[in-house]
Formats: structure tokens, C-alpha cells, sequence
């Protein structure tokens, strides 16, 4: 695992609003395909990159309970949108809008995933998305053991769901980009 302590610079990278950063990857996650933007926000290569869990750029900041759910709509064959803090191989970080969907062959085959995302809205990042995700790694964290943690900040999600009446893709969607 590349993370668990990671280095962190506090430099944040950012990208042009006519870029898209692309990956795909296996149904394990591992990294088939990325483009040139992500090479370059990365900061990995495509030799560093291809085979790898995408999880060499998880940020120590994220809440697993967010990837959790990524995972379980995509299980379910949905596509899915998420605000994601990425760290780069040197340690600075990359926020995006990510659109994950997955693929199939034609007899309907779950074969992968896709993920391209967009430069998010900063303002936005900043008063909804920092705080909410700053609040589920404290419910992650107060729990005795980390399935707990990221259980109980994924019922905080399903709370905050319920509250407004939104399911999730809904929630991402209507904060704007
Ligand atoms: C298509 C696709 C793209 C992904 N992109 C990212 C990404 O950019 N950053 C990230 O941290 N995790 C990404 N993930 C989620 C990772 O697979 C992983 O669940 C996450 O980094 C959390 O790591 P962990 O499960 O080891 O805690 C992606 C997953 C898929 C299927």
C-alpha cells in the first residue's frame, strides 16, 4: 500500500476547465487506461500507472466511506458522481468532479470502469465539499475500528440523503459543478 502516512506537500495542483482527466480500470480497480491529463496531475507515468490499484492516489484525507459508496453504486451497475481530493505522486493534491460508469461488453458483460472528471466549482469545494468530507473522516475516526468508522459515516451520508429527499448522484448533481 502507498498510503497510510503519505507525504503531503499542501500544494494544490490544478487544471484547465477545457481538460478531462480519464482512467479506466478492471473490475479490481486496477488502472487500464489513463490519459495525459492524468499523467500529468498524477504525476505518476503510464509504466508507473497501468496495473496499479487507483488507489496509488488516494488522498489520506478522503473518507472511505465515499469510496464506499462509489463502489456500491457501480456494483449495481449505475453510473455515479463524486468530489474527489487526489494526491499527486510528490504529495501536492488535485481536487475533480468525477463521472465513474461502467462498462460492458456487447453480451452485457460488466468488463470495467470509466471514470472522467471534470475541474470542480472552488467555491464549492470549499464551503460544502471540504466540510462534509472533514466531518465524515471524524465520524470515521471516532469509531473503534475502521469498518465501524466508515460504516457509521456512510449511515451519516444516508442521513443527509434523507434529510434532503436526494439520492446521492442527485445530491453531486445539484451542488453544480
Ligand atoms: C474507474 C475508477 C476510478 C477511480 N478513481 C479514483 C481516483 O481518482 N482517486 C481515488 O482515490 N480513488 C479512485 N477510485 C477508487 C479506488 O479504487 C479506491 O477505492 C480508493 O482509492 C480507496 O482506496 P482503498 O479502497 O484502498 O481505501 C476509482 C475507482 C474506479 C473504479
Amino acid at each position: 500500500m502507498l498510503y497510510g502516512n503519505p507525504h503531503l506537500t499542501g500544494v494544490e495542483r490544478t487544471f484547465d476547465e477545457n481538460e478531462i482527466i480519464v482512467t479506466k480500470t478492471d473490475l479490481a480497480g486496477k488502472i487500464t487506461y489513463g490519459n495525459d491529463t492524468f499523467y500529468k496531475m498524477a504525476g505518476f507515468s503510464e509504466k508507473e500507472s497501468l496495473g496499479k490499484q487507483h488507489n496509488i492516489i488516494r488522498h489520506p484525507e478522503m473518507p472511505r466511506a465515499a469510496f464506499k459508496l462509489v463502489w456500491d453504486t457501480l456494483a449495481a451497475g449505475e453510473e455515479v458522481f463524486a468530489y474527489v481530493n487526489n494526491r499527486s505522486k510528490n504529495g501536492d493534491h488535485y481536487w475533480v468532479f468525477a463521472h465513474i460508469t461502467p462498462s460492458f461488453d456487447t453480451s452485457g458483460k460488466l468488463v470495467g470502469y470509466h471514470s472522467s472528471r471534470r475541474k470542480p466549482n472552488r467555491s464549492l469545494i470549499e464551503e460544502k465539499i471540504i466540510p462534509l468530507y472533514k466531518d465524515l473522516l471524524a465520524v470515521e475516526k471516532a469509531a473503534s475500528s475502521p469498518k465501524e468508522g466508515m460504516e457509521n459515516a456512510v449511515q451519516a451520508v444516508l442521513d443527509l440523503l434523507d434529510q434532503t429527499g436526494m439520492g446521492f448522484n442527485e445530491l453531486m448533481l445539484s451542488l453544480g459543478r
